[in-house]
Protein backbone atom coordinates (compact mmCIF):
# COMPACT_ATOMS: atom_id res chain seq x y z
CA UNK A 1 0.00 0.00 0.00
CA UNK A 2 1.76 3.42 -1.10
CA UNK A 3 -0.97 6.10 -1.59
CA UNK A 4 -4.17 6.13 0.48
CA UNK A 5 -6.98 8.74 0.77
CA UNK A 6 -9.41 9.79 3.57
CA UNK A 7 -13.07 11.04 3.52
CA UNK A 8 -15.35 12.53 5.76
CA UNK A 9 -19.24 11.87 5.00
CA UNK A 10 -22.66 11.97 5.79
CA UNK A 11 -23.52 14.12 9.09
CA UNK A 12 -20.83 15.46 10.62
CA UNK A 13 -19.70 14.55 14.61
CA UNK A 14 -17.26 15.85 16.97
CA UNK A 15 -14.00 13.62 16.88
CA UNK A 16 -14.04 13.68 13.06
CA UNK A 17 -11.33 15.78 12.90
CA UNK A 18 -8.78 13.36 15.68
CA UNK A 19 -9.65 10.48 12.86
CA UNK A 20 -8.43 12.09 10.63
CA UNK A 21 -4.94 12.89 12.60
CA UNK A 22 -4.97 9.64 13.43
CA UNK A 23 -4.82 8.17 9.66
CA UNK A 24 -2.71 10.73 8.28
CA UNK A 25 -0.09 10.47 11.07
CA UNK A 26 -0.64 6.20 10.96
CA UNK A 27 -0.01 6.52 7.46
CA UNK A 28 2.49 9.04 7.29
CA UNK A 29 4.67 6.85 10.03
CA UNK A 30 4.54 3.83 8.06
CA UNK A 31 5.67 5.39 4.61
CA UNK A 32 2.21 5.43 3.19
CA UNK A 33 0.96 8.83 1.20
CA UNK A 34 -2.32 10.12 2.26
CA UNK A 35 -4.90 12.47 0.29
CA UNK A 36 -7.56 14.05 2.34
CA UNK A 37 -10.87 13.84 0.05
CA UNK A 38 -12.86 17.21 1.02
CA UNK A 39 -16.97 17.13 1.11
CA UNK A 40 -17.15 13.12 1.21
CA UNK A 41 -18.07 11.12 -1.58
CA UNK A 42 -18.37 14.78 -3.83
CA UNK A 43 -14.84 15.05 -3.94
CA UNK A 44 -13.92 12.01 -5.79
CA UNK A 45 -16.21 13.32 -8.51
CA UNK A 46 -15.07 16.54 -8.38
CA UNK A 47 -11.59 16.24 -8.13
CA UNK A 48 -11.64 17.77 -5.02
CA UNK A 49 -8.25 16.80 -2.85
CA UNK A 50 -5.23 17.80 -0.93
CA UNK A 51 -2.70 16.02 -0.20
CA UNK A 52 -1.61 15.78 3.45
CA UNK A 53 0.83 15.23 6.07
CA UNK A 54 1.42 15.32 9.10
CA UNK A 55 1.33 19.18 9.56
CA UNK A 56 -1.23 19.44 7.92
CA UNK A 57 -3.16 17.62 11.07
CA UNK A 58 -1.75 19.90 13.66
CA UNK A 59 -3.89 21.78 15.59
CA UNK A 60 -7.38 20.11 15.43
CA UNK A 61 -7.58 17.59 17.82
CA UNK A 62 -9.51 19.39 19.36
CA UNK A 63 -11.79 20.92 17.13
CA UNK A 64 -15.24 20.05 16.32
CA UNK A 65 -16.92 19.84 12.98
CA UNK A 66 -14.59 18.04 9.84
CA UNK A 67 -11.37 20.09 8.49
CA UNK A 68 -11.69 17.89 5.16
CA UNK A 69 -16.03 19.41 4.90
CA UNK A 70 -18.44 16.89 4.35
CA UNK A 71 -21.58 16.16 2.35
CA UNK A 72 -24.54 13.76 1.72
CA UNK A 73 -23.70 12.89 -2.50
CA UNK A 74 -26.97 12.46 -4.42
CA UNK A 75 -24.58 11.57 -7.49
CA UNK A 76 -22.30 8.95 -6.00
CA UNK A 77 -25.19 6.80 -5.29
CA UNK A 78 -25.58 6.14 -8.99
CA UNK A 79 -23.22 3.55 -11.01
CA UNK A 80 -22.53 6.65 -13.66
CA UNK A 81 -21.21 9.02 -10.31
CA UNK A 82 -19.25 6.09 -9.09
CA UNK A 83 -17.26 6.09 -12.26
CA UNK A 84 -16.44 9.29 -11.81
CA UNK A 85 -15.04 8.65 -8.48
CA UNK A 86 -13.30 5.45 -9.96
CA UNK A 87 -11.35 7.71 -12.68
CA UNK A 88 -10.02 9.86 -9.70
CA UNK A 89 -9.09 7.22 -7.75
CA UNK A 90 -6.83 5.84 -10.43
CA UNK A 91 -5.54 9.15 -11.25
CA UNK A 92 -4.38 9.62 -7.80
CA UNK A 93 -3.53 5.57 -8.09
CA UNK A 94 -4.64 5.30 -4.16
CA UNK A 95 -4.61 1.64 -2.81
CA UNK A 96 -7.68 2.64 -0.53
CA UNK A 97 -9.74 4.88 1.32
CA UNK A 98 -10.81 6.02 4.98
CA UNK A 99 -13.88 6.67 4.54
CA UNK A 100 -15.37 7.95 8.15
CA UNK A 101 -19.28 8.21 8.66
CA UNK A 102 -22.03 6.03 9.02
CA UNK A 103 -23.79 3.21 7.90
CA UNK A 104 -24.82 5.55 4.52
CA UNK A 105 -21.23 6.10 4.17
CA UNK A 106 -20.14 2.62 4.33
CA UNK A 107 -22.51 1.27 2.04
CA UNK A 108 -20.90 3.74 -0.79
CA UNK A 109 -17.98 2.53 -0.41
CA UNK A 110 -18.56 -1.16 -0.64
CA UNK A 111 -20.74 -0.13 -3.70
CA UNK A 112 -17.48 1.86 -5.08
CA UNK A 113 -15.24 -1.16 -4.16
CA UNK A 114 -18.09 -3.61 -5.64
CA UNK A 115 -17.84 -1.61 -9.10
CA UNK A 116 -13.88 -1.47 -8.84
CA UNK A 117 -13.91 -4.98 -8.45
CA UNK A 118 -16.28 -5.55 -11.81
CA UNK A 119 -13.80 -3.68 -13.40
CA UNK A 120 -10.80 -6.31 -12.44
CA UNK A 121 -9.35 -4.44 -10.28
CA UNK A 122 -9.02 -3.12 -6.63
CA UNK A 123 -9.50 -0.65 -4.25
CA UNK A 124 -10.12 -1.39 -0.44
CA UNK A 125 -12.29 0.20 1.70
CA UNK A 126 -12.25 0.96 5.29
CA UNK A 127 -15.02 2.20 7.46
CA UNK A 128 -14.50 4.25 10.73
CA UNK A 129 -17.79 4.72 12.21
CA UNK A 130 -18.30 8.42 13.34
CA UNK A 131 -22.12 10.11 13.94
CA UNK A 132 -23.81 11.20 16.86
CA UNK A 133 -26.87 9.14 16.82
CA UNK A 134 -24.65 5.57 17.40
CA UNK A 135 -26.61 3.95 15.38
CA UNK A 136 -24.26 1.72 13.77
CA UNK A 137 -25.11 -1.84 14.10
CA UNK A 138 -21.68 -3.39 14.09
CA UNK A 139 -20.14 -0.87 16.59
CA UNK A 140 -21.01 -0.25 20.32
CA UNK A 141 -19.80 2.91 20.21
CA UNK A 142 -19.74 5.79 17.43
CA UNK A 143 -17.33 8.59 17.35
CA UNK A 144 -18.99 11.98 18.49
CA UNK A 145 -21.78 10.01 20.81
CA UNK A 146 -20.23 11.10 23.92
CA UNK A 147 -19.93 14.45 23.26
CA UNK A 148 -23.45 15.24 21.45
CA UNK A 149 -24.57 13.82 25.62
CA UNK A 150 -22.71 15.92 27.20
CA UNK A 151 -23.72 18.92 24.78
CA UNK A 152 -27.21 18.15 25.22
CA UNK A 153 -27.05 17.56 29.05
CA UNK A 154 -25.63 20.69 29.41
CA UNK A 155 -28.51 22.13 27.60
CA UNK A 156 -31.53 20.48 29.65
CA UNK A 157 -29.73 21.22 33.16
CA UNK A 158 -29.72 24.36 31.92
CA UNK A 159 -33.52 24.54 30.90
CA UNK A 160 -34.40 22.48 34.16
CA UNK A 161 -33.11 25.51 36.34
CA UNK A 162 -35.87 27.63 34.88
CA UNK A 163 -38.62 25.12 34.61
CA UNK A 164 -38.11 24.32 38.10
CA UNK A 165 -38.24 28.09 39.35
CA UNK A 166 -41.56 28.62 36.62
CA UNK A 167 -42.86 25.25 37.79
CA UNK A 168 -43.44 24.45 34.55
CA UNK A 169 -43.36 21.14 32.02
CA UNK A 170 -40.42 21.17 29.35
CA UNK A 171 -40.35 19.43 25.97
CA UNK A 172 -37.11 18.70 24.88
CA UNK A 173 -35.94 17.16 21.63
CA UNK A 174 -32.79 15.83 20.81
CA UNK A 175 -31.34 14.17 17.00
CA UNK A 176 -31.70 11.00 16.66
CA UNK A 177 -33.98 10.22 13.39
CA UNK A 178 -33.74 6.23 13.36
CA UNK A 179 -32.10 5.82 17.23
CA UNK A 180 -33.24 6.78 20.64
CA UNK A 181 -29.53 6.72 22.25
CA UNK A 182 -28.93 10.19 22.67
CA UNK A 183 -32.56 10.52 23.76
CA UNK A 184 -31.83 7.20 26.20
CA UNK A 185 -28.60 8.04 27.43
CA UNK A 186 -29.64 12.41 28.05
CA UNK A 187 -33.27 10.99 29.77
CA UNK A 188 -31.49 8.84 32.11
CA UNK A 189 -28.36 11.08 32.96
CA UNK A 190 -30.75 14.21 33.33
CA UNK A 191 -33.53 12.31 35.42
CA UNK A 192 -36.30 13.07 33.10
CA UNK A 193 -40.11 12.41 33.57
CA UNK A 194 -40.44 10.83 30.42
CA UNK A 195 -38.13 9.92 27.36
CA UNK A 196 -39.79 8.92 23.99
CA UNK A 197 -37.30 6.78 21.21
CA UNK A 198 -38.17 5.24 17.80
CA UNK A 199 -37.14 2.01 19.41
CA UNK A 200 -40.73 1.46 21.24
CA UNK A 201 -43.81 2.15 20.41
CA UNK A 202 -45.25 5.23 21.76
CA UNK A 203 -48.38 4.83 23.81
CA UNK A 204 -48.96 8.96 24.86
CA UNK A 205 -51.02 8.15 27.92
CA UNK A 206 -48.39 5.57 29.36
CA UNK A 207 -45.85 7.00 28.53
CA UNK A 208 -46.17 11.10 28.83
CA UNK A 209 -49.67 11.24 30.87
CA UNK A 210 -49.31 9.11 32.94
CA UNK A 211 -45.72 9.61 33.84
CA UNK A 212 -46.40 13.04 34.42
CA UNK A 213 -49.18 12.66 36.45
CA UNK A 214 -47.19 10.12 38.41
CA UNK A 215 -44.49 12.99 39.37
CA UNK A 216 -47.01 15.57 40.12
CA UNK A 217 -48.37 13.46 43.00
CA UNK A 218 -45.20 12.83 44.26
CA UNK A 219 -45.11 16.38 44.86
CA UNK A 220 -43.04 17.90 41.88
CA UNK A 221 -44.15 20.60 39.89
CA UNK A 222 -41.58 20.73 37.05
CA UNK A 223 -41.76 17.86 34.07
CA UNK A 224 -38.69 17.62 31.34
CA UNK A 225 -39.81 14.69 28.80
CA UNK A 226 -37.01 14.48 26.16
CA UNK A 227 -37.84 13.43 22.88
CA UNK A 228 -35.78 11.63 20.12
CA UNK A 229 -36.94 13.40 16.56
CA UNK A 230 -37.28 9.78 15.27
CA UNK A 231 -40.10 8.99 18.29
CA UNK A 232 -42.32 12.26 16.82
CA UNK A 233 -41.84 15.95 17.08
CA UNK A 234 -41.87 18.14 20.45
CA UNK A 235 -44.03 20.75 19.18
CA UNK A 236 -47.10 18.07 18.81
CA UNK A 237 -45.98 16.49 22.39
CA UNK A 238 -46.30 19.80 23.70
CA UNK A 239 -49.92 20.04 22.08
CA UNK A 240 -51.25 16.98 23.01
CA UNK A 241 -49.49 17.58 27.02
CA UNK A 242 -51.41 20.92 26.73
CA UNK A 243 -54.58 19.18 25.78
CA UNK A 244 -54.81 16.25 28.18
CA UNK A 245 -53.14 17.60 31.09
CA UNK A 246 -54.37 21.65 31.06
CA UNK A 247 -50.73 22.40 31.48
CA UNK A 248 -48.69 25.23 29.15
CA UNK A 249 -45.17 23.66 27.97
CA UNK A 250 -41.91 24.99 26.63
CA UNK A 251 -40.80 23.32 23.72
CA UNK A 252 -36.93 23.44 22.92
CA UNK A 253 -35.48 21.98 19.66
CA UNK A 254 -31.83 21.31 20.27
CA UNK A 255 -30.79 20.42 17.00
CA UNK A 256 -27.53 21.02 15.30
CA UNK A 257 -25.94 22.54 18.72
CA UNK A 258 -25.68 18.78 19.43
CA UNK A 259 -23.52 18.33 16.21
CA UNK A 260 -20.92 20.99 17.20
CA UNK A 261 -18.52 21.67 19.60
CA UNK A 262 -14.98 20.31 21.07
CA UNK A 263 -14.25 16.50 21.56
CA UNK A 264 -14.87 15.03 24.42
CA UNK A 265 -11.59 12.95 26.09
CA UNK A 266 -13.65 9.37 25.07
CA UNK A 267 -14.48 10.75 21.21
CA UNK A 268 -10.58 12.32 20.99
CA UNK A 269 -9.69 8.67 22.09
CA UNK A 270 -11.62 6.36 20.36
CA UNK A 271 -10.88 8.29 17.03
CA UNK A 272 -7.49 8.19 17.75
CA UNK A 273 -7.64 4.47 18.39
CA UNK A 274 -10.00 3.86 15.26
CA UNK A 275 -7.77 6.04 12.62
CA UNK A 276 -5.16 4.06 13.34
CA UNK A 277 -6.57 0.81 12.87
CA UNK A 278 -7.94 1.71 10.06
CA UNK A 279 -4.05 2.43 8.46
CA UNK A 280 -3.11 -0.79 10.33
CA UNK A 281 -6.08 -3.02 8.70
CA UNK A 282 -4.94 -1.18 5.19
CA UNK A 283 -0.86 -1.57 5.61
CA UNK A 284 -1.72 -5.37 6.41
CA UNK A 285 -3.90 -6.01 3.24
CA UNK A 286 -6.82 -6.46 5.01
CA UNK A 287 -9.48 -4.42 2.98
CA UNK A 288 -13.34 -4.15 3.12
CA UNK A 289 -13.46 -3.51 6.74
CA UNK A 290 -15.37 -1.84 9.40
CA UNK A 291 -13.37 -0.49 12.56
CA UNK A 292 -15.78 -1.40 15.34
CA UNK A 293 -15.18 -1.57 19.30
CA UNK A 294 -16.59 -4.57 20.62
CA UNK A 295 -16.71 -4.70 24.75
CA UNK A 296 -14.11 -1.71 24.61
CA UNK A 297 -11.83 -3.31 22.04
CA UNK A 298 -11.14 -2.16 18.71
CA UNK A 299 -11.61 -4.27 15.94
CA UNK A 300 -11.69 -4.72 12.38
CA UNK A 301 -14.97 -6.54 10.65
CA UNK A 302 -16.15 -7.44 7.36
CA UNK A 303 -17.24 -4.75 5.88
CA UNK A 304 -20.20 -6.68 4.04
CA UNK A 305 -21.39 -8.77 7.34
CA UNK A 306 -20.32 -6.08 9.13
CA UNK A 307 -23.84 -3.76 7.51
CA UNK A 308 -25.92 -6.31 7.91
CA UNK A 309 -25.47 -6.62 11.76
CA UNK A 310 -28.39 -4.71 13.83
CA UNK A 311 -27.95 -3.15 16.78
CA UNK A 312 -29.86 -5.30 19.61
CA UNK A 313 -32.40 -2.55 21.33
CA UNK A 314 -30.61 -1.30 25.01
CA UNK A 315 -32.94 -3.10 26.93
CA UNK A 316 -30.48 -2.96 30.28
CA UNK A 317 -30.68 0.92 30.20
CA UNK A 318 -34.37 1.55 29.77
CA UNK A 319 -35.24 -0.50 33.03
CA UNK A 320 -32.52 1.71 34.28
CA UNK A 321 -35.08 4.53 32.71
CA UNK A 322 -37.60 3.67 33.71
CA UNK A 323 -36.47 2.29 37.52
CA UNK A 324 -35.13 5.32 38.22
CA UNK A 325 -37.65 8.14 36.79
CA UNK A 326 -40.87 7.17 37.53
CA UNK A 327 -42.67 8.45 40.11
CA UNK A 328 -41.20 11.06 40.88
CA UNK A 329 -39.09 14.38 40.05
CA UNK A 330 -35.39 14.30 38.94
O1 LIG B 1 -27.03 11.42 11.40
C1 LIG B 1 -26.89 12.38 12.39
C2 LIG B 1 -28.02 13.35 12.39
O2 LIG B 1 -27.61 14.37 13.25
C3 LIG B 1 -29.39 12.81 12.77
O3 LIG B 1 -29.56 12.63 14.15
C4 LIG B 1 -30.29 13.88 12.22
O4 LIG B 1 -31.57 13.38 11.99
C5 LIG B 1 -29.61 14.24 10.95
O5 LIG B 1 -28.24 13.95 11.12
C6 LIG B 1 -29.77 15.68 10.54
O6 LIG B 1 -29.15 15.86 9.33
P1 LIG B 1 -28.89 17.24 8.58
O7 LIG B 1 -27.49 17.63 8.86
O8 LIG B 1 -29.10 16.90 7.15
O9 LIG B 1 -29.86 18.24 9.10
Amino acid sequence: VKRIGVLTSGGDAPGMNAAVRAVVRTAVNRGIECIGIRRGWNGLINHDFVPMDSNSVSHIIDKGGTMLYTARSEAFMTPEGREKAIATCKLLGLDGIVAIGGDGTFRGALALSRQVAQQGETLQMVGVPATIDNDVGCSNYTIGFDTACNTAIECVDKLRDTMQSHERCSVVEVMGRRAGYLALYVGISVGATAVLIPERPVDFDRDVVEKIRQARLSGTTHYMVVVAEGAGSAVDIGKRIHEELGIDPRVTVLGHIQRGGSPSARDRETASRMGYEAVQSLAEGRGNRIICTQDGKVVDLDMEEALAMTKVFDMERYRVLEATTTGAGD
